[in-house]
């Protein structure tokens, strides 16, 4: 391995996800066990700008791995998205010694991160962390099992009510562009339906869907609806029920941020553990420019250019298999 680098700073940039402080732990402490310093940087690219830098050693990561959020904290920084803003955070990371980066986010912390590579070539690398699971390049990130995990303990929940009552519930939960919450979350849970941006799918279909349950006497239903949705959010779709037929007693629930929070499921502490120590050796091999993720169960190393902008593909048989279960 390559020890030309000395001074690894580490930072969260954009929506927390549970599981990126194991991220930052498992950097940190394989960064000392290899004879670096690691730097936490404070508020993403902001505290770069500003150079809130912080030396962090074994102890200072101790007890953290079970803790949702981020001890760093986390922003999104439209200085930093400015030419002028990067130039000032190279050199805030120059006056303190700073010679490699590592960052855990999503898809606008690697397009920053990308841009300050091109500009001044210091050694980068990302690790995926973001609940939304839709980053191309990696079968998982940090955050989307725990969140997934999250949204079907509350689908649970209605479901009793929903029985109770025979009511018919909108479920929203999180993805603006991405529907893999909502999939996984709606097939764990049972849903009558579920409305993901990436289907291909209208008002009437899911109309139809949900008014054969009339003649199988299904009053009470579940249906689970991605935020990105392209037929718009649970209380559009909720009301433009509810103006066609007065059949069904409806309510809406929108899960929103407490999918974001909470203790990291083990699976993903696992994660970013092997993708915190996968991100720190990766650099020390000469890895620079790309996101450090996992495929089929193995480390990959894919380069920036082959992951930014670009969907991560949902397996279209899984909506499929939701409708045969649904019926
Ligand atoms: O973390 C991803 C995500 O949860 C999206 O699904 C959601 O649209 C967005 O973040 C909201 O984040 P914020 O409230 O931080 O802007």
């Amino acid at each position: 391995m390559s020890s030309t680098i000395q001074r690894i700073g580490v930072f969260t940039s954009g929506g927390d996800a549970p599981g990126m402080n194991a991220a930052i732990r498992a950097v940190v402490r394989t960064g000392i066990f290899h004879k670096k310093e690691v730097f936490g940087i404070t508020r993403g690219y902001e505290g770069m700008i500003e150079g809130d830098f912080v030396k962090l050693g074994a102890r200072s990561v101790g007890n953290i791995l079970q803790r949702g959020g981020t001890i760093l904290k986390t922003a999104r920084s439209d200085e930093f998205k400015t030419a002028e803003g990067r130039k000032q955070a190279y050199d805030q990371l120059r006056k303190e010694g700073i010679d490699a980066l590592i960052a855990i986010g999503g898809d606008g912390t690697f397009t920053g991160l990308h841009k300050l590579y091109l500009e001044y070539q210091l050694p980068s690398l990302c690790i995926p962390g973001t609940i939304d699971n839709d980053i191309a390049g990696t079968d998982y990130t940090i955050g989307f099992d725990t969140a997934t995990n999250t949204a079907v303990e509350a689908i649970d929940k209605i479901r009793d009510t929903a029985l109770s009552h025979n009511r018919l519930f909108f479920i929203e939960v999180m993805g603006r562009n991405s529907g893999y919450i909502a999939l996984y979350s709606g097939i764990a849970g049972g849903a009558g339906a579920i409305i993901i941006p990436e289907s291909e799918t209208s008002f009437d279909k899911v109309y139809e869907l949900l008014t054969a349950g009339e003649i199988t006497n299904k009053r009470s239903n579940l249906v689970v609806i991605a935020e990105g949705s392209k037929i718009g959010g649970a209380n559009e779709i909720a009301r433009k029920v509810a103006e066609r037929t007065d059949y069904f007693d409806i309510k809406v629930t929108i899960l929103g941020h407490l999918q974001r929070g909470g203790t990291p499921t083990y699976f993903d502490r696992v994660l970013a553990s092997k993708l915190g120590v996968a991100a720190v050796e990766g650099l020390m091999n000469g890895k620079t420019d790309a996101m450090v993720g996992v495929r089929d169960n193995k480390i990959v190393y894919n380069l920036f250019d082959s992951v930014m902008n670009r969907p991560h593909e949902i397996d279209m048989d899984m909506l499929r298999i939701a409708k045969i279960l649904s019926i």
